[in-house]
């Protein structure tokens, strides 16, 4: 095994108790199963990438300052993807194998008694378990502990070798390609999530080989490697096979994914809202709904979107990263982004809320609406056809349909404001920059330039002419060329 010299920014260990305890996470793999040009730890399930699921059930077992994300390929885009989590990063430039990933973070985890494995492309792992692994680890005063699952199919996992069928005690990891005759029928998987003492770990390490399929280093291979060396290696089976499925090829992602987001979509129901069918619908992990709130079928709730209480979302809306008050109702198909709308209001069917629109209590907004950096105050309408972009509408306004904010010069955006009580009678274009006053009503099919002092009326419009009988002797003259 060749010494390679870390980079990492790790900040030293905390000691909780007795011991102290660092999380690495393995994310520097390419994933080529997934002939993807992202990396694959940035795949996403839930709405979330691979790997911020699993930081995401490391920090709630020890703090961010001791998890190590241990990167590689991509390695940029990986640290800004979960930079927010505050956790550490180690880079394994090259990647030759999780064993080799864990050498390049040894500099690091040296630091601790014991360090805690995750594969950082098993984003189901919950902080529960993880913490199972660290008491087992413990109480067992184990060298190696492994988190094992017995699935219906192992086929592609390393498979585990016990000493004997009811002992704790593991002999050796035996990786897919590597099974000998009888081995494949193993049914107990390594579940590529371990628990190390660090001082016979990095003592030992150093004794992989690259002799198998993909001549790499195999951290599966410290299980053999430590017996020999007298050393106790434990497993541990998980009560929850699921938790340690990974996602290795497209189709485990999207069974992730269903996984993910229909556990989601109980865990809504349990807490009072009604999704009417869950299968259809796709909800990201960090979605909050109150209660009594009902979801149709095939809507979409993404990012960080937060709804209240008593509202019904309506079928094929998409709505994401916006927060939605009490009372609210969402007609079908609308689609909202980055925006706010509060109690009672009622938006749809097909309206795009797009991101900085603001809508005020009762509000309404109804078919083909678009609005863009808009608030629309409490009690206003806009009900039919309308453009609203860059607008600071007042309360009780009425947007007549088919209403237009010109906001855009074709350099700038320009700011239009309605005051409280505006009626804006339809079809009216209003050039911004422009400003109506409280109360003031706009005659149908204006096209508005000038400030509208309050409580005025404003007609920008040609007068209308009517020329009696004109159509009849038109068409007798038609009628008399035709006879020619
Ligand atoms: C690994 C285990 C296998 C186990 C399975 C569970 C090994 C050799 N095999 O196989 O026994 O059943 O996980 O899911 O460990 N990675 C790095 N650097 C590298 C290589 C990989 O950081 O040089 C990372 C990957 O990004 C990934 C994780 O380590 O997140 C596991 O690697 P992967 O290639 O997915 O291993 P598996 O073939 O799934
Ligand atoms: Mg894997």
């Amino acid at each position: 095994m060749p010494k390679t010299k870390p980079k990492t920014s790790g900040s030293g260990p905390t000691t909780t108790g007795r011991a102290s305890f660092a999380i690495a996470i393995m994310a520097a793999g390419k994933g080529t199963r997934l002939k993807s040009k992202h990396p694959k730890v940035l795949h996403e399930v839930g709405g979330k990438p691979l790997l911020a699921h699993v930081i995401a059930a490391a920090t709630r077992v020890v703090p961010a300052r001791d998890v190590y994300a241990i990167i590689g390929h991509e390695a940029e885009r990986v640290r800004r993807a979960v930079a927010d989590t505050e956790v550490n990063f180690v880079l394994q430039a090259e990647q030759r194998g999780t064993g080799h990933a864990v050498v390049v973070a040894g500099e690091a985890l040296k630091k601790y008694d014991h360090v805690l494995v995750l594969s950082g492309d098993a984003p189901l792992i919950s902080s529960t378990t993880i913490a199972k692994i660290r008491d087992f680890h413990r109480a067992e005063n184990a060298a190696m502990t492994i988190l094992t699952a017995r699935l219906e199919d192992p086929t592609g996992y390393g498979r585990i070798i016990r000493k004997s069928a009811k002992s704790d005690e593991v002999e050796a990891i035996v990786e897919q390609k590597s099974l000998q005759r009888g081995q494949e029928k193993i049914r107990e998987i390594n579940s590529g999530f371990y628990a190390f003492r660090t001082e016979p770990l990095f003592q030992h390490i150093s004794d992989l080989g690259t002799d198998n399929a993909h001549h790499e280093f195999y951290l599966t291979d410290m299980a053999a490697l430590l017996r020999k060396a007298h050393e106790r290696v434990v497993a541990i089976e998980t009560g929850d096979p699921k938790e340690v499925l990974g996602s290795n090829t497209r189709a485990e992602l999207v069974a992730l994914d269903q996984h993910l987001r229909m556990a989601k979509c109980l865990e809504l129901m349990a807490a009072g809202a009604t999704i009417q069918y869950p299968a259809t619908c796709v909800i990201d992990s960090d979605i909050e709904i109150g209660s009594d709130t009902v979801i149709e079928p095939f809507v979409q709730l993404l990012g960080r979107t937060r709804i209240g209480s008593d509202c019904r979302i309506r079928s094929y809306s998409v709505i994401s990263n916006s927060e939605i008050g009490d009372e609210v109702l969402i007609r079908p198909g609308t689609v909202m982004d980055r925006s706010r709308v509060a109690d009672r209001a009622i938006i749809g069917p097909y309206s795009h809320l797009r991101p900085g629109t603001e809508i005020g209590e009762s509000a309404h907004v109804g078919n083909f609406v678009e609005t863009k950096q808009v608030k629309l105050g409490k009690g206003s309408r806009a009900n039919h056809l309308t453009y609203l972009g860059n607008a600071d509408i007042g309360a009780d306004v009425n947007v007549g349909a088919g209403t237009i904010t010109c906001n855009y010069d074709g350099v700038n955006k320009h700011q239009t404001t309605i005051e409280d009580g505006v009626f804006v009678g339809s079809d009216s274009t209003l050039v911004a920059p422009v400003k109506i006053g409280k109360g003031a009503y706009i005659g149908a099919a204006s096209c508005i330039t000038e400030d509208v002092p309050a409580e005025s009326l404003a007609l920008g419009r040609s007068r209308q002419t009517v020329k009696q009988g004109w159509a009849r002797e038109k068409r007798a003259q038609m009628a008399a060329q035709k006879a020619k």
